[in-house]
């Protein structure tokens, strides 16, 4: 029987979501991979078991992670089962609707039809009553944002999920997608975007509109899938992802490019001057904005965990360590 570690909460800093009533950990847990039907059981048990004591509360889903698609939320189910049926209240779990999932006119964007099935799908898969956020995972350029917005605010109302948000909307479309909300009665709780030192969109437009509109954030892959690492400093290692052949979005080897590395390599170096791990000072490199709620972190490993966490000693940069920064990142 699974006893949490009972110092979790004092290991962990919780950040208020926005202007909102919830707060989420600084270190998130996403389950896109390592969590599929391939993956061991066991596992993947000691993974969340490990993030949850460590104060991690907050699991990241979507209806098509894993492998199959739809294979994370039923090992979530399991585990859930197995080890924090007793903790469903000290967790915050979430799921998202945007990509493929099946077959036909149904399957797929942002339609009402679409979104209410996937996630009566997600609930069934995860043996759960309601979702504390779910996500519209990407726009959707066909359905009237209107219609999107509408079932974010009706899945409320349904009780099948206690919050919403938004994932990959550029600043205007947030901007609209937020006002829609407001309008309804159900306001964006937070926005989910690509954001690490090596993809920094969100900084031209999307941070404002989130941080003037009380909007939290969750940058996902804030580690580039392991490249903002010391995975890669000397090659490519045969259990990485990049090595691992994963398809769905996850880093290939090809992505994994000489003048990347160069940039790593510095990257590190000035985190290792800082007395931190590359993870640590990529993590902490985000959190030093405090628009940030969390970092949404993956993990192949428990010790990843247990590394990465430890960006929370130190997330304050001198103005000099921000200049070297930029300028190692805008070397060509
Ligand atoms: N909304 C969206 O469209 C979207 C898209 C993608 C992801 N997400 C969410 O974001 C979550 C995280 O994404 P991600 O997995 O790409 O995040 P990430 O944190 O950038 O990458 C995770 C990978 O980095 C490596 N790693 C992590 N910590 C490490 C450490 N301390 N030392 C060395 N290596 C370390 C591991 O690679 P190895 O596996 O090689 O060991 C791990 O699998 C996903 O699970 C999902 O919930 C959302």
């Amino acid at each position: 029987m699974y006893i949490p570690h009972a110092q979790r909460y004092q290991q962990m800093e919780y950040r208020r979501c926005g202007n909102s009533g919830l707060k989420l950990p600084a270190l998130s847990l996403g389950l896109w991979h390592n969590f599929g039907e391939v993956d061991p059981l066991e596992k993947c048990r000691t993974i969340l078991r490990t993030a949850f004591d460590h104060g991690i509360t907050h699991f990241d889903l979507a209806n098509n992670y894993g492998r199959p698609a739809g294979s994370a939320e039923e090992k979530i189910g399991t585990i859930l089962d197995k080890d924090f049926r007793d903790h469903r209240d000290e967790l915050i779990i979430s799921t998202k609707a945007g990509y493929t999932m099946w077959e036909g006119p149904y399957g797929d964007w942002g339609s009402k039809k679409y979104l209410v099935s996937s996630l009566d799908q997600s609930l069934r898969r995860m043996k759960l009553e309601y979702v504390d956020i779910f996500y519209h995972h990407r726009p959707d350029p066909e359905t009237p944002l209107e219609e999107t917005m509408s079932t974010l605010d009706l899945v409320v109302r349904q009780g099948k999920a206690l919050y919403i948000g938004i994932s990959n909307y550029p600043a205007r479309q947030t901007q609209k997608a937020v006002d829609l909300l407001k309008q309804l009665g159900t306001p964006c709780l937070i926005h989910q975007p690509k954001y690490s030192l090596f993809e920094r969109w969100v900084e031209k437009g999307l941070l404002d509109v989130l941080g003037n509109e009380g909007v939290g954030c969750i940058p996902f892959s804030p580690l580039a899938q392991g490249l903002l690492t010391n995975k890669y400093l000397h090659g490519i290692p045969p259990d990485s992802r990049a090595a691992r052949h994963l398809g769905n979005g996850a880093m290939e080897e090809s992505s994994v490019t000489e003048s990347q590395l160069l940039k790593v390599r510095q990257l590190n170096e000035l985190a290792t001057r800082r007395g931190q791990s590359l993870a640590q000072f990529s993590l902490a490199w985000i959190l030093k904005d405090p628009r940030i709620t969390s970092v949404l972190i993956g993990a192949s490993k428990p010790e990843q965990i247990t590394d990465s966490i430890k960006c929370l000693e130190n997330y304050q940069f001198s103005k000099e360590e921000l200049n070297r920064v930029e300028e190692i990142l805008s070397e060509p």
